[in-house]
């Protein structure tokens, strides 16, 4: 009986020492995903104050919102739309929402202005309102409008093919 337990406890004692030595294997092992080699270099990073100290002011970009134009086609099917006119001087404050002032349905004959979807009037809760939900207050947050800025960086995004 204490031959069988001393033999079992050595061949525990084994296997445990091969596993152990397979982790180091792999920890040493500089092809492993989860070890990129230390000489990777660093990834260089440009912020829109491309590196102004934060006590300075830098001067303005001199981009213009675009004029007024038609509703934009969309790049891929959930977006919410492109805000197709200047909203400068628009607010949107605990009391007043410009946008409501010619989205709202009621107002929307005499503005011209597309009626803001009947998604915008269900809570986070799942539950139906007569007016804009409070998730959809803050417009801005989701539609934004257009400059005439060029890009700060390249980038090669396509409109989703079912769109194009
Ligand atoms: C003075 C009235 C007016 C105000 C205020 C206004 N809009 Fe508009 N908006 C319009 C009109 C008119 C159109 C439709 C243009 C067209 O169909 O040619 C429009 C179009 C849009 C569209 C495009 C809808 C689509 O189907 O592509 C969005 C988005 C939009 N407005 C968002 C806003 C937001 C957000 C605000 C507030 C920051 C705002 N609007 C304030 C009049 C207004
Ligand atoms: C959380 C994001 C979000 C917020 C906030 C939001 N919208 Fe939208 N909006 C969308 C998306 C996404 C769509 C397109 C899908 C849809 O109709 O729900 C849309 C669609 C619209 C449309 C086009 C409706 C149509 O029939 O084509 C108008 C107009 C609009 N929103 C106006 C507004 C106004 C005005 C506000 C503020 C009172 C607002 N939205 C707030 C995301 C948002």
């Amino acid at each position: 009986m204490k031959n069988i337990l001393s033999t079992l406890a050595k061949l525990a004692l084994a296997a445990s020492m091969v596993w152990m030595g397979a982790d180091l294997a792999s920890a040493a092992n500089p092809n492993t995903t989860d070890n990129p080699p230390a000489s990777a270099a660093p990834v260089k990073l440009k912020g829109l104050r491309d590196g102004a100290p934060l006590n300075t002011n830098l001067p303005p970009l001199g981009s213009r919102q675009e004029r007024d134009h038609g509703p934009a086609d969309r790049d891929f099917v959930q977006q919410p739309p492109l805000i197709p006119h200047t909203t400068q001087g628009y607010q949107i404050t605990l009391n007043f929402n410009k946008c409501m002032d010619c989205h709202a349905w009621q107002k929307t004959k005499a503005s011209g202005a597309t009626k803001v979807s009947v998604t915008h009037f269900k809570t986070s809760g799942g539950q139906e309102l007569d007016n804009i939900s409070p998730r959809r207050y803050f417009c801005t947050q989701c539609h934004v409008p257009q400059t005439d800025a060029k890009p700060l960086v390249d980038n090669t995004f396509q409109r989703a093919r079912g769109l194009q």
